[in-house]
């Protein structure tokens, strides 16, 4: 929810009626979040959105997930996994779960040729590679590398790759929402934010689409699944406006916070959700105490998971990791730089790395395709003799 915002015809009153060229009454929503107590945008279609044909069994491939035990650190090279590529919904492969959050990577290579609506939370994409279009009732966004994509819950959508596009998504329970911390007493971002409104892009609505027939939408709320045949196409949307529609955000635009001393991740959140917080790690200088150290100190993270996937870079921190890989950092369990990486880090004035962090306050699970892509040894990577390390 960066801020109000409005596109197309709307009527000078909400609740009011609001005619076609025809005569005929457009069709208003109430597009609302917490009932009817949170953020929340009215649309106007040219046909009642709630014309529904048909309601049928979507038979999903249901993960299983397994808890992490023996709680570990752990290492998985999603870049290895094999992906069954196809569109961006049926395409994703989940990985790491929780009540809270399920992180998923998808290789999405097809445009979808369905709509698709989750009702169960908010669903944040990460776009690690590739460019395309998000169509959605508020609008199109268009998407590029190393954009975060928030889409709101209960939006209609549809993913239509223009290249292949790598992508990282988290389904949330809940509202991903900017931090508390970052916003002044009437939601407007704060000075010291690491982004600004003017960041976020908004969906560019476009033309109504007025046809009628049989559109498939595939919904999902926490694991029922059904698919609707409806009778309006979800995008004949003439105008909206409100608080609450998705938006784009791409990690060129956040502007890291750097200090004398090493800042903790909080300083490089992005986002947060019931049981989650993102963090993103972006190009950026080092602190500059003249004894500083450039790469985090030891730790455990008594009270959450945290979870690292590395986009692009130098991961100088982290020996053994490439691109597509998660680290996961079990709470409780201790780590930080693995050894000689501290002395290796002095001097160094920046770093070139990307990538995006979540960490949950609830254990996280793993599944099969995440054992299947594990790095076995990380757990022993921060062993002072290399004999037991793996390469990399
Ligand atoms: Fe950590």
């Amino acid at each position: 929810m960066p801020s109000y915002a409005r596109q197309g015809s709307v009527p000078h009153k909400r609740h009011i009626q609001f005619r076609r060229p025809d005569g005929g009454l457009y069709a208003e929503e109430l597009f609302s979040t917490k009932g009817f107590e949170s953020v929340y945008s009215l649309l106007y279609h040219l046909h009642p959105p709630t014309a529904t044909l048909d309601v049928r069994p979507w038979k999903r491939r249901a993960a299983s997930f397994a808890a992490n035990e023996p709680l570990r650190n752990r290492h998985l090279k999603s870049a290895s996994l094999r992906l069954q590529g196809g569109d961006p919904i049926e395409s994703r492969t989940p990985l790491l779960g929780n009540d809270d959050v399920v992180i998923a990577v998808a290789d999405a290579l097809a445009p979808m040729e369905y709509f698709y609506r989750n009702t169960g939370g908010d669903e944040l994409l990460f776009i690690h590679r590739g460019s395309g279009v998000v169509e959605t009732q508020f609008g199109e966004l268009a998407y590029r590398a190393h954009d975060y994509v928030l889409i709101p819950t209960g939006t209609v959508f549809r993913v239509l790759p223009s290249s292949p596009t790598r992508l990282l998504v988290y389904q949330c329970n809940g509202a991903v929402t900017i931090p508390r911390k970052y916003r002044n007493e009437f939601g407007q971002l704060e000075e010291h934010a690491p982004y600004y409104e003017r960041d976020f892009r908004a969906p560019v609505l476009k033309a109504p689409i007025a046809e009628q027939g049989e559109y498939e939408v595939r919904l999902t709320n926490g694991g029922r699944d059904a698919i609707y045949v409806v009778q309006n196409h979800p995008f004949d949307v003439v105008g909206w406006d409100g608080y609450c529609y998705p938006y784009a955000f791409n990690l060129d635009e956040f502007a890291p916070i750097t200090g004398k001393l090493h800042q903790p991740p909080p300083a490089h959140a992005t986002f947060e959700a019931p049981g989650a917080a993102f963090c993103a790690f972006v190009p950026r200088l080092f602190d500059y105490h003249p004894l500083a150290i450039p790469v985090p100190y030891n730790h455990s993270s008594v009270d959450c998971d945290e979870v690292l996937y590395y986009v692009s870079g130098n991961f100088m921190s982290r020996r053994g990791v490439e691109e597509g890989s998660f680290t996961l950092h079990a709470a409780g369990a201790p780590h930080g730089p693995q050894p000689g990486a501290v002395e290796q880090s002095l001097g160094k004035t920046s770093t070139d790395e990307i990538a995006v962090m979540v960490d949950t306050f609830k254990p996280l699970s793993l599944t099969e395709a995440a054992l299947q892509c594990e790095d076995p040894e990380y757990f022993r990577s921060w062993v002072e003799d290399g004999s037991s390390l793996r390469s990399g």
